[in-house]
């Protein structure tokens, strides 16, 4: 059939994504980016709303229909006089008619690149939520799933010296995804993180890991590395600070190194980053890492050996002006906030935040708990889901290990207890502790309401439990968090992962008004009163640092923002339970 012969069954095609569904981004195509060259494709793109996705139903990417008598179809489509958007972005906080449009997107633009630059090219897009597709002058490249983690695609055989690439992004909720149609955050959608082209050697070094070895020695550091080849060779490792210059033989393209070294150790209160570089076979790149190491014993939580309270807050990736594409000053500014709280530690809630993030707490000392938006009631009875939920674990893991900051990997976040959830979670925690025997694994776990004690299966395969709990906001009374703690029992650390409520900034009334300053603030102290006598208790990060977007919450005081927040979604107003929170910490360090 020529080209033009399928243009017009496209429009009887019901099931246009099929075609689409082949050569998948995932955890398995990723590849090592620190220190690398890299071409930036930020900048302005052509874009349309594409509702109806009719990008990928008519195949815009073949471009011009020419049928063999030469007759042009027409087009629905000019990609170079459709109007101009600045990626990365969300769509919603760009125009006012955009806010709430969840839906599909086609971005394009012309590009020149140096195909002798590398043997291969790898296209890089940091995040698109949900799901992006890409084409390349022409050629269905691929797509990805998963809304916060990075996607990477080979491009070498397609990319030359000129270029049009089409990226259609779809930002629709839906019930078998991760998460689902039904979250308490905003659905911001776009490309909203970089997107650039890496070359590479035709054999490259696919995966770097550095750590500590964790084996309470606190001397012996491991190398890992992968490369893209099954390949037997010798890779050499140098950290100069350390004296470290050793060769890492390599079998099968899979290679590691324990080595002896007395580094000074990574914590908040003294960040210590090594500079570190690997090459193999005229490839190199470089990190920064930080040497530490987290575990529990009993129901402590070690940092380095000692004892840690985990001082924490949450925090979810959102700016009024850009939505989830924060810029790097606003991730330095809430690290700072948290910091001015007397923070130790951050729950960058629900999803994987930019990795900018993990780099920055590295160097400005924050230990982090991250989490993949396994949130609420997901389908856990389905196996493509499972599979898009552990692809974007495995994807964050291979994103941030050699982060410092980074302690916790969370599975997910207060999931209604069945035996489908149960398997789900907790092969995700077995997924998680296989890849990772340098971190806890650990979840927003449920409370048995009725018996008021902590009740969780899922507890038994996780590291630390993480508690949500409302006392005093969603449950009328204190009765029963004092309750909560003496009924339960737990054999290993428990971190109160929320607490908190509702407050519009400069709302006031009394400690019964809900919504006013002085509700949350009476919240803040009598949680506080219960939690700082429990000893299991390892931490807390009371939810949330600054109010944010969420579509679900409509009362006066709300309008469409979650008010839990110790800050105004501005950041501009420190609401009194700010202080509250505060000088508990900061009585816990003098
Ligand atoms: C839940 C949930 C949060 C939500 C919060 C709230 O615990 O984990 O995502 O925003 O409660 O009700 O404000």
């Amino acid at each position: 059939m020529t080209k033009a012969g399928k243009y017009m069954s496209d429009i009887h095609l019901e099931d246009y994504t099929e075609q689409y569904e082949s050569l998948k981004a995932s955890a398995d195509t990723m590849v090592f980016t620190g220190g690398r060259k890299s071409i930036s494709l930020n900048g302005s793109w052509h874009y349309a709303v594409d509702q109806y996705d009719t990008c990928l139903r008519q195949k815009w990417f073949n471009e011009r229909y020419i049928d063999d008598k030469g007759f042009t179809l027409p087009v629905d489509y000019s990609f170079d006089s459709w109007p101009l958007m600045e990626l990365p972005s969300c769509w919603n906080t760009l125009e006012r008619e955009y806010l709430i449009y969840d839906g599909s997107m086609v971005f394009t633009r012309c590009f020149k690149y140096d195909p002798g630059q590398g043997e291969k090219a790898i296209l890089r897009i940091g995040a698109a939520n949900y799901i992006c597709r890409v084409f390349l002058n022409g050629q269905y490249i691929g797509m990805h799933r998963g809304g916060s983690t990075p996607a990477f695609f080979d491009i070498s055989e397609y990319v030359r010296e000129d270029n049009r690439i089409i990226i259609a992004v779809d930002s629709t909720r839906r019930p078998e995804q991760v998460p689902t149609e039904n979250t308490d955050w905003f659905n911001y959608g776009g490309i909203y993180r970089d997107i650039e082209i890496i070359p590479l050697p035709g054999l490259y070094i696919k995966d770097f890991r550095v750590s500590l070895l964790p084996d309470d020695s606190y001397h012996r550091i491991r190398a890992q590395l992968q490369l893209s080849e099954a390949l037997d060779t010798t890779a050499i490792l140098k950290l100069k600070e350390l004296g470290i210059n050793m060769s890492i033989d390599v079998r099968g393209g899979h290679g590691e190194l324990i080595i002896e070294a007395e580094p000074e150790l990574w914590s908040p209160d003294s960040p210590k980053l090594y500079d570190v570089s690997l090459s193999c076979q005229g490839d190199m790149v470089t990190d920064k890492v930080g040497f530490r190491q987290i575990s529990v014993r009993g129901r402590d939580i070690l940092l380095n050996g000692q004892k840690v309270f985990l001082r924490g807050i949450s925090c979810h990736e959102e700016s009024v002006k850009g939505g989830k594409a924060l810029t790097h000053e606003e991730r330095i500014e809430n690290i700072k906030l948290a910091k001015e709280l007397g923070c130790n530690f951050m729950r960058i809630a629900h999803y994987p935040h930019h990795e900018d993030m993990a780099m920055l707490a590295d160097e400005m000392g924050m230990l982090l708990w991250e989490e993949i938006p396994v949130y609420w009631a997901i389908r856990f009875d389905r196996k493509a889901t499972y599979e898009d939920a552990e692809n974007q674990l495995r994807e964050l893991m291979i994103r941030d290990y050699n982060r410092a900051s980074v302690i916790v990997w969370s599975v997910g976040n207060e999931n209604a207890d069945s035996d489908e959830r149960l398997k789900f979670m907790s092969s995700l925690a077995e997924c998680a502790h296989k890849a990772d025997d340098t971190r806890l694994v650990s979840a927003a776990c449920l409370v048995d309401s009725e018996k008021v004690v902590i009740a969780d299966r899922l507890a038994d395969y996780l590291d630390v439990i993480g508690i949500n709990e409302y006392c005093g906001w969603y449950t009328p009374d204190f009765e029963m968090l004092p309750l909560l703690m003496k009924n339960s029992d737990p054999s290993k650390p428990v971190i109160i992962t929320e607490f908190g409520a509702d407050a519009l900034s400069g709302l006031h009334g009394s400690i019964e008004d809900k919504g006013t300053e002085q509700c949350q603030e009476y919240v803040y102290k009598k949680q506080i009163e219960v939690l700082k006598n429990i000893d299991y208790i390892g931490g807390m990060t009371p939810w949330i640092l600054y109010d944010f977007r969420c579509p679900r919450r409509t009362s006066d005081i709300q309008k469409y923002y979650n008010r839990k927040g110790l800050l105004s979604e501005d950041k501009s107003y420190r609401k009194p339970a700010f202080y509250v929170l505060q000088s508990f910490y900061r009585e816990m360090t003098d």
